[in-house]
């Protein structure tokens, strides 16, 4: 299994950690897992290297403050595992311009700015991913729903080059919770929870200060009516908000539903901004503490770069080989 997150905001989001971050530290405990924070895809739209070096830190922190165990998953970073970039190459070379022009991903992004002021490196960063994911033979990527058609992308190329070059690739297949798969803003309930999208009131950081997330749930926007009821249709504002009470606690919809019955937003609300200080007091102080220490920070992701490079190296061995290069040295 394989999986990987941006290092672009101080903080992840509850999208990221409802999307796929639990998913990541369920499915550790029997699963072969890769973990990586992307530095490489960070560094595809305008950047601050300094800010860059400090959130793949913050983002390595916050991983294990979730609860990813370092002895059990290997947690590394993109860029010190060479093979990332070098298998994104060849898949480039068998990626066709139109396939990649269809990326919905990339056609938001460049939505606002148009495409002249893209970068090369943006539009082709769903073929690293696809490498990210290959180069592991990973069969399962946990992810949000955003994140699905990179995931088909990678199965075509896995195909084509398993039937061009003989077999070398596993086909993997996207892990998504369908629940959990989408999280909206809570200023904007139509579209997804976002670190470049959304505003400060719209999303709720893992890092953020307790009382400030408190008062994100509860100026969330819902409705002019007053239950508590589950219909993403007419009530999108409350459906979110059920989901996120949902997820965090274990308890069932409709359980929630039956709780709030005939009382309106203000006590609803008020319980899930308890449930989520509740979850936000002791990961902003377990990924401080993680990042009091640099030192072994830095020791844990090279350990975790060293464990992936002996995955990786075969592989692109056996992909050189494949490819009719002549071998090194
Ligand atoms: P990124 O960094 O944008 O997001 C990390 C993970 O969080 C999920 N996610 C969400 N899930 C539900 N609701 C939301 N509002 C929400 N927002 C984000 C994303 O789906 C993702 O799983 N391209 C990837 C990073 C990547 C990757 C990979 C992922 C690079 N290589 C290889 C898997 C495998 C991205 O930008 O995720």
């Amino acid at each position: 299994m394989l999986s990987g997150i941006q290092p672009t905001a101080d903080s992840f989001h509850f999208g990221n950690y409802l999307g796929a971050l639990r998913q990541w530290v369920a499915l550790q405990e029997d699963h072969e897992a890769f973990y990586c924070v992307v530095d490489l895809h960070a560094i595809t739209v305008e950047y601050d290297p300094k800010a860059l070096r400090e959130r793949t830190r913050r983002s390595a922190a916050q991983l294990l403050a979730a609860g990813i165990d370092p002895e059990r998953s290997t947690l590394f970073v993109q860029s010190q595992v060479p093979e990332h970039a070098q298998l994104a190459w060849v898949m480039s070379c068998i990626t066709g311009m139109g396939e990649a022009s269809r990326m919905t991903q990339f056609k938001d992004k460049t939505a606002k700015g148009g495409a002249d002021r893209a970068t090369v490196g943006l539009f082709t960063y769903p073929i690293l991913q696809a490498a990210d994911i290959l180069v592991y033979q990973a069969d399962r990527v946990p992810v949000g729903e955003d994140q699905r058609q990179h995931v088909e992308l990678t199965r075509d190329l896995a195909q084509r080059f398993n039937h061009r070059f003989g077999k070398t690739f596993r086909v993997p297949e996207a892990y998504i919770v369908k629940e959990t798969a989408k999280i909206f803003d809570l200023q904007d309930p139509s579209s997804k929870m976002s670190k470049s999208g959304s505003s400060p009131a719209g999303i709720i950081d893992l890092l953020d200060e307790p009382k400030a997330s408190a008062k994100k749930i509860r100026s969330a926007v819902t409705d002019s009516g007053r239950d508590v009821i589950f219909d993403e249709e007419n009530k999108p504002g409350v459906a979110n908000l059920l989901t996120i009470y949902s997820a965090l606690t274990g308890r069932k919809i409709s359980e929630l539903e039956d709780e709030y019955a005939g009382r309106g937003y203000g006590d609803f609300k008020k319980d899930l901004a308890d449930v989520v200080v509740e979850f936000v007091t002791p990961f902003r102080e377990k990924t401080l503490t993680y990042l009091d220490d640099k030192a072994q920070l830095d020791a844990i992701l090279a350990a975790g770069a060293e464990r992936a490079r002996a995955v990786t190296e075969p592989t692109l061995a056996k992909v050189y080989d494949r490819l009719g290069f002549v071998p090194g040295p």
